[in-house]
């Protein structure tokens, strides 16, 4: 159980790689070569690399006012896993963009503006944003790690195994980020109303990126069954479910903290199954 890990056990840093695992991605890596499902998982991962690098930033900027030991330790691991997340992330991405997924166009952009809105916008609010983010991929990553369903949408062996090992890392550290703007004076009502500023910048970006991606697809344009199946899958997708829209809005409640949702037995079960004696992964581990 997570109480009696060590301080460095609680947010551990992984070094990974997943090249070898991805050599044969083919261009619809979605159940069933389902080409909506598999844009959509191209976005996400193009979309990680460079924002996971604002989130380091944000929580670096302000890593010298950290007083509390265990937070400073769980910090550490934070950027160590984000970066690596951003680091294999990188490489699938590369991957997509040979079969042509837009995910360099993608990368730049998000670099672009979030350059931008650090220029304009606080220290605080930069994290308040970066806690905000921290919940959506901790709220997805649970989605992930509770259902099989959601697992069996990914049809590629490698794809699944970067997202199940990114998935288990972001539910280890969904409070850090919190914790550290909570740390520095963060209100609620900026934390408030930086979420609302992200719902629409998720739902814009995603959306829009998608569709692009979607229309330079061939494959898109010479199936239109195929993408209309995509589509009403789409719905009925555990990512996409009430109950995953229902726990995403709980951060909306007052006082709310990551940790209300108790996920430490699931990271248990994760850390044994992916990393245990005969983890699936262990194999995948950089020497
Ligand atoms: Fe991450
Ligand atoms: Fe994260």
């Amino acid at each position: 159980m997570v109480a009696t890990l060590t301080p460095d056990e609680r947010v551990p840093m992984r070094p990974m790689e997943f090249d070898a695992s991805l050599d044969d991605l083919p261009k619809h890596f979605a159940r069933d070569g389902d080409i909506v499902g598999s844009h959509v998982l191209a976005v996400l991962s193009s979309v990680f690399p460079d924002g996971e690098d604002f989130f380091v930033r944000s929580v670096e900027r302000v890593r010298d006012r950290i007083t509390d030991p265990q937070l400073r330790v769980d910090v550490e691991g934070f950027v160590g896993q984000e970066s690596m997340h951003g680091k294999e992330h990188r490489v699938l991405n590369e991957r997509l963009a040979d079969h042509g997924y837009p995910t360099r166009a993608i990368g730049k952009y998000i670099l672009k503006t979030l350059e931008w809105r650090e220029r304009i916008q606080s220290e605080k609010f930069n994290l308040a944003v970066t806690a905000a983010l921290e919940h959506y991929t901790a709220t997805l990553a649970e989605t992930l790690l509770r259902n099989a369903e959601a697992r069996d949408e990914i049809d590629h062996d490698g794809v699944r195994y970067l997202l199940m090992w990114h998935a288990l890392e972001e539910a280890e550290h969904k409070a850090v980020a919190f914790d550290v703007y909570k740390a520095v004076g963060g209100t609620e009502r900026m934390r408030q109303a930086a979420m609302f500023v992200v719902h629409l910048n998720f739902i814009f970006e995603t959306g829009v990126w998608t569709i692009i991606s979607v229309a330079k697809d061939r494959d898109a344009r010479r199936h239109p069954l195929r993408m209309l199946r995509g589509l009403a899958r789409m719905r009925e997708s555990p990512f996409t479910s009430a109950r995953t829209v229902r726990q995403l809005f709980q951060y909306h409640q007052r006082n709310f903290h990551p940790n209300d949702r108790d996920t430490r037995a699931l990271i248990a079960e994760w850390r044994q199954e992916l990393f245990g004696s005969e983890g699936e992964l262990n194999e995948l581990i950089a020497s």
